[in-house]
């Protein structure tokens, strides 16, 4: 619901970390869309950092459902490469830090497992999950055990989840690990943004309907691709604004307007008059 987008800016403003704002309307589309068709079932993130995300799904959980957070935290991740990666990416990242925002920011207290996330399956029952958020380790290994993990614990109907990073160039062990499971099932990619894929178990039509309708309404631009079977909607983005940036034209009633074609066009057209012009 836009109140909820906008009542979370300022939490949004305050906190670093990696969530893109389209990101956090299609969290927002999504979970509503959830609710509307009746599918119930616990809100699980794999890698937290200060809470950029999780308190904003902390916002989305109901009455009967609950928050799984995971993290290591500071915790010495299981490999060397993991190590590597979170020593240089994610430098200073502690559970007393995330607590004492917590404590403040979370509307819902979450239930906090400070592992590797390999070791979630002893802890979260099969079946449960009705969204999780993929964005811990961004390394093959990691993000292939993630995605297992994730068809596990996923609602077997309308359970989805949202894998982070699926095109950057600095990751590409994660589209190496999601793609392959996607082609052979049973996840099916329903949603791509310039930074998250998102894939289902059996997404329910009323929901694909209702966060298709929804992120519409936002002001977004879709367009329809079709990988293996699945027709995918792609977030189209705008030219002139970062992943990571919310769009200064987002004012919540005013939202961010995609580019039409030939706006595109133009602006593409602009571009590259500006790189080939003589100096
Ligand atoms: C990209 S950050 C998460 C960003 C966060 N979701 C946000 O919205 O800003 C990745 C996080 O994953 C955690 N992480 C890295 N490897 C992990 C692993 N194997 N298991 C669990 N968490 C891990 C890191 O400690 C780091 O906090």
């Amino acid at each position: 619901m836009q109140q909820d987008v906008i009542d979370y800016l300022p939490v949004y403003r305050r906190l670093s970390g990696w969530f893109a704002f389209t990101d956090l309307l299609v969290f927002d589309a999504l979970l509503d869309a959830q609710a509307a068709s009746g599918t119930t079932g616990d809100l699980l993130e794999i890698g937290v950092m200060h809470g950029k995300s999780a308190f904003f799904l902390s916002r989305k959980v109901r009455a009967a459902e609950e928050l799984i957070l995971c993290d290591l935290f500071e915790m010495p991740p299981p490999g060397a490469e993991n190590a590597a990666e979170n020593q240089a990416s994610y430098p200073g990242v502690t559970r007393t830090a995330f607590e004492t925002s917590a404590a403040q920011l979370a509307t819902r207290a979450p239930r906090v497992l400070q592992m590797a996330s390999a070791l979630l399956g002893e802890h979260v029952e099969a079946g449960t999950i009705r969204f999780a958020h993929v964005d811990g380790g961004h390394l093959y290994p990691e993000v292939s055990s993630d995605v297992a993990l994730s068809e596990r614990l996923l609602a077997t109907q309308d359970g989805w989840v949202a894998f982070d990073d699926i095109r950057t160039p600095h990751a590409p062990g994660v589209a190496a690990a999601v793609w392959p499971a996607l082609a052979r099932g049973p996840l099916e990619p329903v949603l791509i943004t310039p930074t998250k894929l998102y894939a289902a178990r059996e997404p329910d039509l009323t929901t694909r309907g209702e966060l298709q309708r929804s992120l519409v309404g936002y002001g977004l631009e879709l367009e329809e691709q079709k990988v293996f079977d699945h027709v995918v909607l792609r977030v189209v983005e705008p030219l002139d604004t970062g992943p990571y940036r919310r769009p200064s034209s987002w004012r919540g009633a005013a939202v961010t307007r995609g580019l039409g074609r030939e706006e595109l066009a133009q602006k593409v057209r602009g571009v590259a008059a500006r790189l080939i012009r003589p100096r």
